[in-house]
């Protein structure tokens, strides 16, 4: 009753003094009857949400492999709508959603571009948002600028016709869903090694722009005894905020700008790009960025279990000869990708246990 009282209150601040609260007062904004209802940031992830989404997510997969199994699952949500916004480029995380949605039977709708939106004749994001939420059930959107996500689930709450907002992507941010496809991987792949507790993590390349590290950093503190070793050009370190937030909760790291040194410590290695359409200046064009590739002669420096990651899409990072390397994980993460996608959007619409049952 009192949380209720609460989130009714933070109801009524302006939108400028409900951005500016610590993280931990808000997340109960996003949330009904206790459970998640929005999916804005890594940190309202608990290793027990975690646990239900990784076995749901096998539960389906395992469901969707007959057709009988597939065809009963797009029962479940046949009645439902989704919009995906995707207003940055995207090519995973939007058909891994669309699929989802598909397999769970949700009919789709798509805007790709501010272009293409009455966004050009100067609607605002706010109320673009807004209309959406008059024919769908669901949004999953991915924004150039931080906040929007927030903002958009922020406002939608108070309507009268809430509807759950999911983050593809918010600006150099964070992207929660791509951090829990990063975690199902590892949680399959450490399955018969103790699991993610104990391992050390090697994450290399834009640690300062790129929002796939910062969210998985954060999704990190469910675990124990984690090791994280950030790996980046001096310019582009991972930043401040996070390093404060792992301090905080007690959780081990290091930095460096020698890849090299730590192959061997890894457990898991996650390359990055470099974000340059982040650059205002063109600033990271100057930035040698090779000593940052892994490539096939690296592969002898890695222990036999240790896997390699990233979220794509790469540049030069990894050598494509690395792809035949049984560690290459990256293209089974991509995958895995759209089962735990589909496992959140029926976390959400709260038919897990009826899945469950199948
Ligand atoms: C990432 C992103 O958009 O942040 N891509 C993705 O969603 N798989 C990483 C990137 O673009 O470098």
């Amino acid at each position: 009753m009192k949380i209720k009282n609460k989130e009714k209150d933070l109801g009524k601040l302006s939108w400028e003094k409900f951005y500016s609260l610590p993280l931990n007062e808000k997340l109960g904004y996003f949330e009904k009857d206790g459970r998640m209802f929005d999916c804005l940031f890594s940190q309202q992830l608990s290793s027990q949400n975690l646990r239900t989404l990784f076995d749901l997510a096998n539960k389906i997969r395992k469901v969707a492999k007959e057709k009988g199994g597939l065809d009963w699952l797009q029962t479940l949500l046949s009645h439902k709508r989704a919009m995906l916004y995707f207003v940055q480029p995207s090519t995973r995380t939007f058909v891994s959603f669309q699929s989802a949605c598909y397999i769970l039977g949700m009919k789709v709708s798509e805007i790709r571009s501010t272009s293409t939106s009455s966004e050009l004749k100067g609607e605002s994001p706010e109320d673009t948002i807004r209309t959406f939420s008059s024919y769908a059930d669901l949004i999953i959107m991915r924004h150039f600028e931080e906040g929007i996500a927030e903002k958009s689930a922020w406002m939608l709450n108070k309507t009268k016709r809430p509807i759950s907002v999911i983050n593809g992507g918010s600006g150099k941010d964070q992207h929660p869903t791509q951090a829990l496809l990063d975690l199902y991987t590892l949680d399959l792949s450490f399955k018969d090694k103790g699991g993610i507790d104990n391992k050390t993590i090697v994450m290399v390349g834009d640690l300062k722009r790129g929002r796939t590290v910062r969210s998985l950093s954060y999704l990190l503190q469910n675990y124990k005894n984690v090791k994280i070793i950030y790996v980046a050009p001096d310019y582009l370190k991972i930043g401040n905020d996070i390093k404060d937030f792992l301090k905080k909760h007690k959780m081990s790291f290091k930095e460096s700008n020698e890849l090299i040194k730590f192959l061997p410590d890894a457990d898991a290695v996650y390359m990055t790009r470099i974000q340059d359409e982040y650059d205002i200046n063109n600033e990271s064009k100057n930035i040698d960025y090779s000593k940052f590739h892994l490539k096939k002669e690296h592969m002898k420096l890695m222990k036999k279990s240790a896997i390699i990651m990233h979220p794509l899409p790469r540049r030069q990072e990894i050598d494509v000869a690395v792809d035949n390397d049984p560690r290459a994980m990256y293209w089974r993460q991509e995958r895995n990708g759209m089962w735990v996608r589909t496992a959140l959007i029926a976390y959400l619409f709260r038919i897990e246990n009826e899945i469950n049952r199948y």
